[in-house]
C-alpha cells in the first residue's frame, strides 16, 4: 500500500491547484446564481456541493497529500467550499422568499366571494305539511298516534268493518306482503291475518282504541300505499292524516267543529265547509267534506263569475272523508257503543299541500327535484 508521498509535486495534483479550485468555485457560484427555482438550486447543490461534486472530490484528495502540503490545500479548498455553502444558503433564502411571495399571490383568498353556495338541507314540503296539519289538532288537545306501514289485514280492513269480499281488498288497490297464515319473522306462524301495506291511516284508529284509555283524541299522520300507477293525480305512496275522537256524547256537530277549526287554521278563517253523504264501512253516517274554494271563494260557480282553475269553477274543494265511528267498529275494539260515540276523519297530505299551494301534479311531491322543494323555503 502507499506510504507517504515523498516525491510530492503540488503542480501535478491538478484539482488542488489555486487556479483549478478557483475555477471550480466560480463554476459553482455561477450555477447557484443562475438557479431560477428551488428545484434548479437543488440540482446545483448536488452538482457542486454533493458527494460527487468536483470540490468535494478535491477535498477528499487532501488527505493523500504530504503533510507539509495539506494545510495550504485544505485552506484553499475549505475557503472555496465555505463560499459555495454561503452562496447556497443565500440563494435558498432568496428563492424561498420568492416562492412564498408567489404562494401569497396565487393562493390568495378573496374574502369578498360568496361563501354560502352550499344550500342548507331542508325538510321536505310533505313533511312540513304533515307537521303543520298535526299541529292544528295537537293545539286542540289531540295526541299523536302511530302505527306500522306493513299492517295486518285485520287492522286495515276487518276491524274497520270491511266485508271479506270488499273490492278495496282486491289486488288493484292493495299491495300484499304476506298471505294469511304465512310464516312470520323467525319462522313462526304469523297471525291468521295476512300482512299488507296499509292503504289508509284508519288502522291506527283501531290500534288507538285497543290500547288507549277513553276518552280518546288522537291524530295520526303517516305513509300509505295503493297499487296505483303514478300519474298527475295518483301516487302509489302517499300520506294521510287521520283524526279520531271517542268520548261520551260526541255528535256530528263536534266533528263539524273539528273540521272547521282545521280549515280555519290551514286556509285562513271565513271559509265555509260542507258535508255531503258518503260511504265508508267504518263510519256511519259518513260524509265527504268540502271547503269553499280559498281562491275564488265560490265566485266562479255563481252566474257571471270568472272561471277558477283551483276548484274547476265548482266553488268547493273536496278535502276529507269523515263520519261517526260505526258502532260495529267500537264493539270490535271492546267499547260500549251505548255509552260512547266517536267521530273520525282522514285527509290526504299531498292533496292538502297541492290545494294550498296550487300544485297541479302530485309527482312534484315525490320526484325530489330541489327546484320544487326550494319554493317552500328551507325550514330545518
Ligand atoms: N280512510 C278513508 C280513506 O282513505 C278516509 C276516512 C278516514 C274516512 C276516517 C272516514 C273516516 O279514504
Amino acid at each position: 500500500m502507499s506510504g507517504p508521498n515523498t516525491n510530492y509535486d503540488p503542480v501535478e495534483v491538478t484539482p488542488l491547484s489555486p487556479d483549478e479550485v478557483a475555477r471550480m468555485r466560480d463554476e459553482a457560484l455561477a450555477a447557484i446564481a443562475s438557479a431560477r427555482t428551488l428545484e434548479e438550486l437543488k440540482e446545483a447543490r448536488i452538482a457542486h456541493f454533493g458527494d460527487k461534486a468536483p470540490l468535494t472530490l478535491a477535498n477528499a484528495e487532501i488527505g493523500a497529500l504530504p503533510p507539509q502540503a495539506r494545510a495550504e490545500a485544505g485552506k484553499r479548498v475549505g475557503a472555496a467550499r465555505a463560499e459555495v455553502k454561503r452562496a447556497l444558503a443565500e440563494r435558498t433564502a432568496e428563492l424561498e422568499a420568492e416562492r412564498d411571495r408567489q404562494v401569497l399571490l396565487t393562493e390568495a383568498v378573496d374574502v369578498t366571494l360568496p361563501w354560502d353556495r352550499m344550500p342548507p338541507g331542508a325538510r321536505h314540503p310533505v313533511t312540513m305539511a304533515a307537521d303543520r296539519l298535526t299541529d292544528v289538532f295537537v293545539a286542540m288537545g289531540y295526541e299523536v298516534a302511530e302505527g306500522p306501514e306493513a299492517e295486518a289485514e285485520w287492522y286495515n280492513f276487518d276491524a274497520l268493518n270491511f266485508p271479506p269480499d270488499h273490492p278495496a281488498r282486491e289486488a288493484q288497490d292493495t299491495l300484499f306482503v304476506a298471505a294469511p297464515g304465512d310464516a312470520g319473522p323467525g319462522g313462526k306462524s304469523s297471525a291468521h291475518s295476512g300482512v299488507i301495506l296499509r292503504t289508509h291511516t284508519s288502522p291506527v284508529q283501531i290500534r288507538a282504541m285497543l290500547s288507549r284509555p277513553l276518552p280518546l283524541f288522537v291524530v295520526s299522520p303517516g305513509r300509505c300505499y295503493r297499487a296505483d300507477a303514478l300519474d298527475a293525480t295518483h301516487s302509489p305512496v302517499f300520506h294521510q292524516i287521520e283524526g279520531l275522537a271517542v268520548d261520551e256524547g260526541l255528535t256530528m256537530a263536534d266533528l263539524r267543529g273539528a273540521i272547521q277549526s282545521f280549515v280555519d287554521a290551514m286556509f285562513g278563517e271565513g271559509l265555509r265547509t260542507r258535508f255531503r253523504p258518503d260511504f265508508f264501512p267504518f263510519t256511519e253516517p259518513s260524509a265527504d267534506v268540502s271547503m269553499e274554494c280559498h281562491i275564488c271563494r265560490g265566485a266562479s260557480a255563481r252566474p257571471g263569475g270568472e272561471p277558477c282553475r283551483v276548484c274547476r269553477s265548482q266553488g268547493w274543494i273536496e278535502i276529507a272523508g269523515c263520519g261517526m265511528v260505526n258502532p260495529r267498529v267500537l264493539i270490535a275494539c271492546g267499547i260500549d257503543p251505548d255509552r260512547y260515540s266517536g267521530f273520525a276523519f282522514g285527509l290526504g297530505i299531498e292533496r292538502t299541500l297541492m290545494i294550498g299551494h296550487g300544485v297541479t301534479d302530485i309527482r312534484d311531491t315525490t320526484e325530489g327535484d330541489v327546484r320544487f322543494s326550494r319554493a317552500f323555503g328551507t325550514e330545518i
